[in-house]
């Protein structure tokens, strides 16, 4: 299998202070993998380190074949890591054309309407939408111009820290979609999401972490119905875990 990025006992956090630990991990190409944990467990943080946005402190990260660990988030950005960071970053004020034209800053000018053409057939509603001002678009949408405006760069690796967050079930559903599309074109999506049962049912695969380790991975259906996940994650009370878990015998 190939892998798009292979990450190495990796150590990583802020000035001084370690937070993801001896992390390590591989992703396959082309697929979806959901990251997950408790609040502050280390995930933004992990996909921070992946773009080189916060402290390297010891490990490796491949990508491409490439150790990168060492190198700043716009060399990575040019290697072909994407990064839509938690929380809204459009520009409110400008209309959805002009984000999508502030996106393709790393290009001719010239080159613009043939970058911006594909990336509106992968996300079709923002066609009726190029007038708007992004800042009136609803959260799903606005989630999925900044998605848009990252896929503009051509990344082959896709980072997205919990694009679902605060919108309503029908648009997260939206968001796992559009995650889905994106991996079906061969670029690899690595996602934080809060919304465990909604993400993992699309994913290939899933990674809990906790407390800056890594506590589990596996094809995400697996991950789903062990015990485990499903009582700290998805409101599952013990004994119902349980009984719904594969009984082994003793
Ligand atoms: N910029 C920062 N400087 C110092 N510590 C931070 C910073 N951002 C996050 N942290 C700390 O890192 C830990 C993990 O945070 P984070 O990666 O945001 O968790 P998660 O995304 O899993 O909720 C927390 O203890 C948090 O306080
Ligand atoms: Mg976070």
């Amino acid at each position: 299998m190939a892998y798009a990025l292979e990450i190495v006992d990796l150590t990583a956090g802020y000035d001084g202070l370690p937070i993801v630990r001896n992390f390590s991990a591989r992703i396959a190409t082309g697929t979806v993998t959901t990251l997950i944990g408790g609040n502050g467990a280390g995930k933004s943080t992990l996909m921070r380190a992946i773009y080189g946005s916060n402290r390297w402190f010891s490990g490796q990260i491949v990508f491409a074949g490439r150790a990168i660990e060492r190198l700043p988030p716009w060399e990575r950005l040019k290697l072909g890591i994407g990064f839509v960071p938690q929380g809204r970053c459009n520009f409110a004020t400008l209309s959805v054309a002009e984000n999508l034209k502030i996106a393709c800053y790393t290009l001719p000018r010239r080159q613009h309407d043939a970058a911006i053409a594909p990336v509106l057939e992968l996300f079709p509603f923002l066609k009726d939408k190029l007038g708007m001002l992004a800042g009136n678009m609803s959260g799903g949408e606005q989630q999925m111009l900044e998605t848009a405006m990252v896929m503009l760069l051509k990344p082959r690796l896709l980072l997205l820290d919990e694009p679902s967050l605060g919108l309503s079930p029908r648009m997260q559903q939206d968001v796992f979609e559009m995650a889905r599309r994106v991996a079906d074109t061969g670029v690899t999506v690595l996602m934080v999401e809060q919304n465990v049962h909604g993400a993992l049912r699309m994913s290939d695969t899933a990674i809990v972490l906790e407390l800056g380790r890594k506590f589990m991975e596996g094809p995400a259906d697996e991950v789903m119905n062990d015990p485990r996940v499903s009582q700290a994650y998805l409101g599952v009370t013990a004994s119902e875990a349980a009984a719904a878990a594969p009984t082994e015998a003793s």
